[in-house]
């Protein structure tokens, strides 16, 4: 049985992975594990912003644990809102502002390409042989709708439908979104690696 802890405060992102892990992992997410912190997210990039989480978490307990950093890039914004999807309208990071600001930036353009993309920063090792650092990336290609539609999950979720599917994935369940989604082949990928520990 592995334990890690998971450096996410997001709710979601747990209901996610926790949702694809098996029998033998238990994630710990940060409230489970009494540590109470916003951990800050100040870089570029998702793989620094991933490390910064994990790096942060592993100082405070000395435990294995993994963190992840997710961005929406679309293409005809040059990548953005990307590492900064989160804060795309403000501080507040507020999912409907931020939504919103993306579709009055796309307004009526043809190409509305964009891709999920998630890094995985895992630290793992034991005290006997030391600790290593592993990133593990997935990510998934769609495009943004003309307008929100749907209800479930969070984030930018209603406004982006997933290559090969007609419905966003704010109108999936967790186990359709979890077909497609970029956590699920991040996750899947790092999965792979413990069981081969
Ligand atoms: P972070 O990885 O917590 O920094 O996530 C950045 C932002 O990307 C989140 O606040 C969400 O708005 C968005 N986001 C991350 N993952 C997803 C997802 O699976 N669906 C929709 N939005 C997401």
């Amino acid at each position: 049985m592995h334990a890690l802890i998971f450096a996410t405060n997001n709710q979601h992102k747990v209901d996610e992975i926790q949702s694809l892990v098996g029998i033998d992992f238990t994630i710990i997410p940060l409230k489970a594990a009494g540590i109470d912190i916003d951990i800050p997210e100040p870089h570029d990039t998702l793989q620094e912003n991933a490390a910064e989480k994990a790096g942060t978490i592993f100082k405070l307990t000395h435990q294995n644990c993994f963190s992840e950093d997710t961005g929406l890039e679309i293409e005809v914004l040059e990548g953005a809102p990307g590492v900064k999807s989160a804060r795309y309208a403000g501080e507040g990071r507020d999912f409907k502002a931020n939504i919103d600001k993306v579709l009055q930036n796309l307004g009526a353009k043809k190409n509305r390409a964009a891709q999920f993309r998630t890094v995985i920063c895992l630290i793992w090792g034991n005290a006997t042989d030391g600790f290593k650092t592993y990133y593990f990336e997935g990510i998934c290609k769609g495009h943004i709708a003309i307008e929100m539609q749907g209800e479930q999950g969070f984030g930018y979720d209603p406004i982006f439908i997933p290559e090969g599917a007609s419905k966003s994935f704010a109108q999936m369940t967790m186990d359709e979104k979890n077909k497609y989604s970029h956590r699920q082949k991040a996750v899947t990928q790092l999965f792979d690696f413990l069981r081969s520990k």
